[in-house]
């Protein structure tokens, strides 16, 4: 379980992008944050793997309590949280082995991982890769593959770290309809067989609606919608989308 309590985040420019926030995300939940473009999802998620500290408040793990309590629990913390990005933050000239093989050393002290990384570690990656069906692309370049492709290497790149907790920060925005409903597919399957939690920030309610256990609409800095994907009615989205700004609510819809 990994929870935020009255988490408060306001950056040095003054913006408050989190107002006093409370959230549980339970083990092996598939959590979607929902919002307008600066709702504050991104700050909740960096929140979650400290890579933003609050201003106020704190982050708790499981029975580790908080993941600031010292460099090593935040080390600890990060080691078992994989992350997504939308900009899958691949290195083009790499093969894919190579860049899931990142994934990999964050086990690795710096100078260790300047060294081959051992068997297993390769085992482990390409396994990753299997299951978002690339294996047989492995000793391709990075940048020779597809858009959809590529968020798949970085999935499977996540999960060369065998993490507890995944962190999915727009994992699909920039791919088309049906490629992100196969790429959010493969995360949703992977993260249910492991067991592991996942909290997913998505602009498309459609597959919020489709792979969500709990949903969490945010708008302005607050947690506005709290429930399951059939408890999402109109008048949720209308809360959710229409205080930030009335077009985006139509959108969504
Ligand atoms: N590093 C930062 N410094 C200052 N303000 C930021 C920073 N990151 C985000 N913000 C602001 O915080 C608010 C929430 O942003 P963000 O968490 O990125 O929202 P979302 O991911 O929902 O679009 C926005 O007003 C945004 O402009
Ligand atoms: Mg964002």
């Amino acid at each position: 379980m990994l929870s935020v309590a009255d988490v408060e985040v306001t950056y040095p420019n003054g913006v408050m992008a989190l107002l006093p926030t409370n959230a549980t995300f339970r083990r092996g939940g598939f959590f979607v944050l929902l919002g307008t473009s600066g709702a504050g999802k991104s700050t909740l998620l960096r929140c979650l793997n400290g890579l933003v500290r609050p201003t106020r408040g704190d982050v708790l793990s499981e029975d580790r309590g908080s993941i600031f309590s010292s460099r090593s629990a935040l080390r600890a913390h990060r080691r078992r949280t994989g992350m997504v990005f939308q900009q899958h933050h691949l290195i083009g000239r790499l093969t894919v082995l190579q860049n899931v093989l990142m994934g990999r050393l964050c086990e690795y002290g710096t100078l260790r991982s300047m060294l081959p990384l051992p068997r297993a570690d390769r085992l482990l990656a390409l396994e990753a890769l299997d299951r978002v069906g690339l294996a047989d692309r492995a000793l391709h370049r990075a940048d020779q593959l597809s858009g959809g492709q590529q968020q798949r290497v970085g999935i499977a790149r996540a999960m060369a770290q065998r993490p507890a907790i995944m962190l999915a920060d727009e994992p699909v925005a920039s791919l088309d309809p049906e490629t992100s409903l196969k790429v959010l597919g493969d995360l949703h399957r992977i993260c249910r067989e492991d067991g592991i939690t996942a909290i997913v920030s998505l602009h498309q309610v459609d597959l919020a609606r489709r792979f969500a256990d709990h949903i969490m609409g945010l708008s302005l800095g607050n947690i506005v919608f709290q429930g399951g994907p059939e408890q999402l009615s109109t008048s949720a989205l209308d809360k959710i989308y229409k205080t930030a700004s009335p077009s985006l609510s139509e959108a969504a819809e």
